[in-house]
């Protein structure tokens, strides 16, 4: 029997070995697994790209599923500026930041800390090896609230900490109101607060300057996960040419907060389109992390076309940046008014570029996903437990490099869903739940 035939994960069920454990992991992850198995949209073999159009096999689809907001992976004068950088520095500096770094690393923090208006920043090549070092640091033995519906590496993040004497307390999703309560009877005065900035699955921002006030009040350091709110959303300006605000300044500048007992942590892989990502704190903060952070210290850097876009792409932000918003809010204002104009439910409210859509039957994610690839559209398909069962659909991420005739297409497969009854209606429940319920 093969993995495809009994819908484990490739490589788990190769093994033919499961333990007790794996057992119990792979029928929580039954969905997920069988979907990966069979389905066109899941672990799909990427054959080419043309501009936002995604070859598989010999289906052309039109990409709503990458995280590359600003078009940065495709833009010609990105693209033009790497070959320098590699003629300069090779391909790979290949030292741990501990032992040296290519100055364009202190290049990169400078600018980004006038960037986001920070005392100053620490780059590291992903976030999850910023969360999985940093959050333990920050917390100590102390105690650690959490966002329930928090990244699942911040929660990795966390259970490390765990292991080195923190304690975890969850409050409810968005609720300053819950973690509020929580700190007020919490007795341990190291506190610190994780959470997401722009969700990854329902696009929403968390309220960051009631959170901010909750967390100052009550000792607590704030910890922002911006991983897909940087380089899409910035500080307000009567300048601005959309909702986004301008610069792309991620979050704090969004809600024109300050930096104050508040840590932001965010990357360049999905905006940027670069494999790098930074913490902005104080200065202080960043030298206790160049000694004690272990991917500083032993894990291997990003390698030098990342570096590259990374400076690249702070040119092209500031010169065409704020037009490139203006045309993934537009891209995004017409899939939300489409949805608002059949009725079909959303959990985004605040407008950004990432729009989850559930089904009205969670069982039906099979089928919808590949009437989608027919159709020649290509989304995350969100199975359980990569979100709750009441949640169950797809997600679409729109890009500034998505074309206009994409996004009609995106349109008219939504349109041609909603119609044959697919998708779940404004106010009404996942049926499957309603039926158990
Ligand atoms: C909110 C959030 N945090 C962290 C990550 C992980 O980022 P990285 O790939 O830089 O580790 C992701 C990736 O999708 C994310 O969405």
């Amino acid at each position: 029997m093969d993995a495809r035939s009994t819908g484990r994960p490739t490589g788990v069920a190769d093994t033919g070995s499961a333990t007790a454990g794996q057992d119990h992991w792979l029928e929580m992850c039954r969905d997920l697994s069988e979907l990966t198995a069979w389905h066109p949209m899941m672990d799909a073999v990427i054959d080419e790209v043309d501009g936002r159009m995604i070859r598989v096999g010999d289906r052309w689809l039109a990409d709503f599923a990458s995280c590359n907001y600003l078009g940065f992976d495709l833009d010609r004068e990105i693209i033009a500026a790497i070959p320098e950088y590699l003629e300069a520095w090779g391909t790979h500096p290949s030292w741990s930041r501990l032992l040296g770094s290519p100055v364009l690393y202190e290049q990169i923090e400078e600018r980004l800390a006038r960037l986001l208006g920070s005392e100053d920043a620490l780059v590291l090549p992903t976030i999850t090896h910023i969360h999985m070092s940093v959050i333990p640091l920050l917390a100590a033995s102390g105690t650690i609230f959490i966002d329930a519906r928090a990244h699942k590496t911040i929660y990795d993040g966390c259970q490390i900490a765990r292991a080195r004497g923190a304690a975890i307390k969850r409050f409810r999703f968005e609720d300053a109101g819950h973690l509020e309560e929580l700190l007020r009877a919490e007795r341990d005065p190291v506190r610190l607060v994780c959470l997401d900035g722009v969700n990854s699955m329902t696009g929403n921002a968390p309220d960051l300057r009631e959170f901010a006030r909750v967390t100052r009040e009550h000792g607590a350091l704030l910890y922002v996960d911006d991983a897909h709110g940087f380089g899409v959303i910035g500080e307000r300006s009567p300048d601005e040419l959309c909702p986004y605000g301008v610069r792309g300044n991620s979050i704090v500048r969004h809600f024109d907060e300050s930096y104050d007992n508040l840590v932001l942590v965010a990357g360049f892989s999905k905006a940027y389109s670069s494999l790098l990502a930074f913490i902005a704190c104080p200065t202080a903060l960043k030298g206790f992390l160049k000694v004690a952070a272990s991917p500083y210290l032993y894990s291997g850097p990003s390698p030098v076309a990342s570096l590259a876009t990374v400076l690249a792409g702070f040119d092209v932000n500031e010169k065409r940046g704020d037009d490139l918003r203006r045309v993934l809010y537009e891209h995004t204002k017409r899939v939300l008014d489409c949805l608002a104009a059949l009725g079909v439910h959303t959990p985004n409210r605040c407008g950004f570029p990432i729009v989850e859509i559930p089904l009205r039957d969670h069982r039906r994610i099979d089928s919808v996903g590949r009437m989608l690839f027919d159709r020649g559209v290509y989304v995350t398909l969100a199975a359980f437990p990569l979100v709750p069962k009441a949640e169950v659909g797809f997600r679409i991420q729109l890009t500034a490099a998505n074309t206009d005739a994409e996004v009609d297409s995106l349109c008219a497969a939504i349109e041609e869903l909603a119609s044959l009854g697919e998708l779940r209606m404004e106010g009404a429940p996942d049926e499957a739940q309603a039926q158990a319920a």
